[in-house]
C-alpha cells in the first residue's frame, strides 16, 4: 500500500517521531524502486510538488493545526524532514545525469538535463566601431611615419583649450568654437575654468609640456561642441591631431607629410590641394582637400552630380598650418623657443571620414548604437 499522509491528532514528541519514522521508511522504499528518468520524475513531483507534495501536505497536515506549544518542535520536525527528501531527490537526479551521459540519450527524456554533447551558446564578439576603425587606420598612417600616439584629458581649462593655443580671453575666435562649458566655474579664474574640449589641440600644448622637442605626435580623442544634432553634425565627434615639432620644420615638410598621409589612407591616386585658412595656433594656416575619391575629381558620377564634392571634385579634410610662434611662448621653458624651433599641426574630423569612406549618410547612426547597423563592420 502506497503511503499517505495521516492527519495528527496526538502531537507528543513520540507521537511525532512515529509518523516521522513512517514517513522516512516510505521515503527510502520509493527512492529504492527509481531506476529511470520517468521514475525520478514522478518521484520528485510526489514528494516535492507545490501543489499536493508530500512535503506541502505535511505542512497543511502536520504544521497548520499543532497547538501553539508544539509549533516550534513540529517544525523543527518537519524542516529535517525536507532536508531528507531535497537530499534523496538531489542524490538520485545525480545518478541519472551520469547514466544519461555515457548512454547518450538525446530523446525526449533528456529535456531539462544537461547535455554536453550540444554546441556552445555562441555569444557574438562584436565589431570594431566605424570611427574607431577609421581612427585607428589614419593613427597607423602616421606611426609608419615615426609619430608617437599622445592623449589627453576629454574635460579641459581654458588655458589648454584657449588661452595657450593663442585665443586671447574675450577674443571673437573663440566664438567659432561653440563651447560646452562645466557649469559652477565663475569663482575660479578664467584660466582654470573646466569646459569640454573643442578639439584635440590642447594635447599639442600638453605634450610639449612634458616632452622636450624635436617631437611627432599624433592625437586621437572625442571633442563636444555646441551644435544641434543632424545628419551632418554630433555635439560630440571625434578628431585626429597631429604635430612634429623640429629645427627647420617648413611647410614644404607639411605639405609633403600630408599628402603621403592622404595616399596611404585614401590611395595613391588622391592628389592634394591646399587653400589659406585662418587658426589663431597657426600662421599661415590652411584648409587641405582632397581630391574627391568617389567620383574620381570628375564631380560627375556618371550622368549624376557626385553629392560628397557638391560637384567640385574636391574634399575638404582638415586644417593645418605652422605652429604660431605666440604657441612655442607658452612652452618655451621646455625648449620650445621660437627663434630655434618650428612645427606644423594639423586636424582632421575622424568621423567625417569615416561618414565619405563607408558611404554613410547620416552621421547619427554611428552613435545611436543599433547593431544592425554596426554589425555591418564585423
Ligand atoms: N583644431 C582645429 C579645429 O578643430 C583644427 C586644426 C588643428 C587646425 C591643428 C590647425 C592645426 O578646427
Amino acid at each position: 500500500m502506497a503511503y499517505t499522509v495521516s492527519k495528527l491528532t496526538d502531537y507528543s514528541a513520540a507521537a511525532l517521531e512515529r509518523a516521522s519514522a513512517e514517513l522516512l521508511s516510505a521515503l527510502g522504499d520509493e527512492a529504492a524502486a527509481v531506476k529511470n528518468e520517468a521514475d525520478w520524475k514522478g518521484f520528485r513531483d510526489r514528494w516535492m510538488a507545490r501543489k499536493d507534495g508530500v512535503l506541502t501536505q505535511i505542512n497543511e497536515r502536520w504544521l497548520k493545526n499543532a497547538p501553539k506549544e508544539v509549533k516550534r518542535d513540529a517544525g523543527r520536525q518537519v524542516n529535517l524532514i525536507k532536508e531528507q527528501v531535497e537530499q534523496k531527490v538531489d542524490q538520485l537526479k545525480n545518478i541519472e545525469i551520469e547514466e544519461d551521459v555515457n548512454a547518450l540519450d538525446h530523446g525526449p527524456e533528456a529535456i531539462g538535463r544537461v547535455d554536453i554533447s550540444l554546441p556552445g551558446a555562441r555569444r557574438p564578439i562584436g565589431a570594431e566601431h566605424p570611427v574607431i576603425k577609421t581612427t585607428n587606420e589614419m593613427v597607423r598612417v602616421f606611426q609608419k611615419l615615426g609619430y608617437s600616439v599622445a592623449e589627453g584629458p576629454v574635460v579641459e581649462t581654458d588655458y589648454y583649450n584657449f588661452e595657450a593655443l593663442n585665443f586671447p580671453p574675450n577674443h571673437p575666435a573663440r566664438d567659432t568654437q561653440d563651447t560646452l562649458f562645466i557649469a559652477g566655474q565663475q569663482g575660479k579664474p578664467q584660466r582654470e575654468r573646466l569646459l569640454l574640449r573643442t578639439h584635440t589641440s590642447p594635447v599639442q600644448i600638453r605634450t610639449m609640456e612634458k616632452m622636450r622637442p624635436p617631437i611627432r605626435i599624433v592625437i586621437p580623442g572625442t571633442v563636444h561642441r555646441n551644435d544641434p544634432p543632424d545628419a551632418s553634425h554630433s555635439p560630440m565627434f571625434h578628431q585626429i591631431e597631429g604635430l612634429a615639432v623640429d629645427t627647420n620644420i617648413t611647410f614644404g615638410d607639411l605639405k609633403g607629410t600630408l599628402d603621403h598621409a592622404m595616399k596611404e589612407f585614401f590611395g595613391s591616386s588622391v592628389k592634394t590641394s591646399f587653400r589659406p585658412s585662418f587658426f589663431p595656433f597657426t600662421e599661415p594656416s590652411a584648409e587641405m582637400f582632397v581630391s574627391c575619391f568617389i567620383c574620381g575629381g570628375s564631380g560627375r558620377r556618371g550622368s549624376d552630380p557626385c553629392r560628397p564634392c557638391k560637384q567640385t571634385g574636391w574634399i575638404e579634410i582638415l586644417g593645418c598650418g605652422m605652429v604660431d610662434p605666440n604657441v612655442f611662448e607658452f612652452v618655451k621653458d621646455n625648449g620650445y623657443d621660437p627663434k630655434k624651433v618650428s612645427g606644423f599641426a594639423f586636424g582632421m574630423g575622424a568621423d567625417r571620414i569615416a561618414l565619405l569612406k563607408y558611404g554613410v549618410d547620416d552621421i547619427q547612426l554611428f552613435f545611436q548604437g543599433d547593431v544592425r547597423f554596426l554589425g555591418q563592420w564585423a
